[in-house]
């Protein structure tokens, strides 16, 4: 997984946190290369991007980039051009030095310039997918707004989550097909708040060709989400009651999301994601009861010794591997601080978008060096043992 530095500047940068970076220091004498980049964020009608200002001798071009790219783009930009980076937030400006080699060294300093007025974060809660004022249907009949639109007092919580959850969603947004109808299945949907948001945000708002599927154990939910389906006229929403493993109808789709499926119901909906092969999967994973029953070592006995920090570290150990797993299998995975209404520690969503498509030995050998170490067997690995590469005889 990426550096601990780029984990926190992805933070900044999906939290609009970052109000200034600077890439200078040129790798290489090379006229036709910008000699400094840079970066401000911009909110524009369609959504949150950062803009990329390259300063070349006489000119300076502009780039809009959409902010679930900037990170990846500033690493692009860092590992073919520049050396140096100075990222600027309220809290700290923060200066990366880079080695010939791609080693980076890191200095925090108190912050030296000054936000934008109000914050970018207040002008982000202005610009919420969902805004105040303007009733979405579905978020009236979930008892969420009033119907002049107005947040109910006790939940606000609620519709913080479901606009975090969309602007995650648009960020990833360019890497889905645009050309044809996008199959989204959300699986362990419960009352489906945020399937419904989907939906008006795919649906309604975008005017996509979608259909979105959403599947449940429990009948009575699915029977409250048909019939509020039915009322909203959201014909292209199916409700489903079934078990995730056994879900066999598709043999394709573009999106898989799972939020808050206990334990292995998470790796059953990740392994059915990888087999349809689906562009995106986002997933907030809660339970990981099952690395927590077979996890041993004697030098984490401090932490495991514990029932509470082995149940934290059990967690954080079953989603990494999770990620290892994905991006062995060529997904870009990214570890995002999801709001959780509830204030659980169940707030952890990993984001993993399909890049390459053939499976990297490399992320495989570390995904086995930590799951050996553990001495731990996980599940998602067997729901997916066809796409590892096999041992050398
Ligand atoms: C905590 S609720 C989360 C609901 C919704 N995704 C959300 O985040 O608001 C978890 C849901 O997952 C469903 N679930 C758990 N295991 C499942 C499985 N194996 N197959 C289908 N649904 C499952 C449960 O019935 C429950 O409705």
């Amino acid at each position: 997984m990426t550096e601990s530095w780029q984990q926190q500047l992805q933070q900044w940068i999906e939290a609009g946190e970052l109000y200034q970076g600077t890439l200078s220091q040129l790798r290489r004498k090379d006229e036709t290369l910008a000699s400094r980049t840079v970066i401000r964020p911009v909110q524009m009608k369609d959504g949150f991007y950062y803009q990329f200002e390259a300063h070349h001798p006489n000119k300076v071009y502009h780039e809009n980039v959409p902010a679930g790219r900037a990170a990846e783009r500033i690493a692009e930009l860092l590992d073919s051009q520049y050396r140096q980076a100075l990222f600027k937030t309220a809290e700290a400006d923060v200066q990366v030095l880079l080695s010939k080699k791609g080693k980076a060294a890191v200095l925090r300093k108190p912050p030296t310039g000054k936000a934008p007025a109000g914050g970018l974060q207040h002008n982000r809660q202005k610009n919420r997918i969902i805004r105040e004022g303007e009733a979405a249907p579905f978020l009236v009949e979930l008892g969420i707004m009033t119907p002049e639109g107005k947040v109910h007092a006790q939940k606000q919580d609620k519709y913080r989550q479901i606009n975090r959850f969309l602007e995650m969603v648009t960020d990833v947004l360019p890497h889905l097909p645009a050309d044809r109808e996008l199959t989204i299945v959300d699986f362990g949907c419960g009352k489906s708040y945020l399937t419904f948001a989907l939906y008006h945000l795919l649906a309604v708002e975008q005017r996509r060709d979608i259909r979105i599927i959403g599947l449940d154990l429990k009948e009575d939910v699915i029977l409250f989400c048909r019939k509020l389906a039915d009322k909203l006229g959201y014909d292209r929403l199916r409700f489903l009651v079934g078990d995730i493993a056994e879900y066999e109808e598709l043999r394709q789709a573009d999106m898989v999301v799972t939020l808050h499926a206990c334990d292995t119901a998470t790796d059953a909906a990740i392994a059915k994601a990888v087999n349809w092969g689906a562009s995106v999967i986002m997933t907030v994973p809660c339970c990981q009861h099952e690395l927590f029953r077979q996890v041993r070592s004697d030098a984490l006995s401090p932490i495991l010794s514990q029932g509470l920090l082995k149940e934290r570290f059990a967690a954080l150990a079953t989603d990494a591997a999770r990620g290892t797993m994905l991006e062995a299998l060529g997904y870009k995975v990214q570890m995002l601080e999801f709001v959780d209404p509830e204030h659980t520690p169940k707030n952890l969503l990993i984001r993993a978008v399909r890049g390459a498509s053939s499976v990297s030995r490399e992320k495989w050998e570390e995904y086995t060096r930590f799951r050996d170490f553990l001495h731990v067997s996980p599940y998602l690995e067997h729901a997916l043992e066809d796409f590892w590469p096999k041992p050398v005889k």
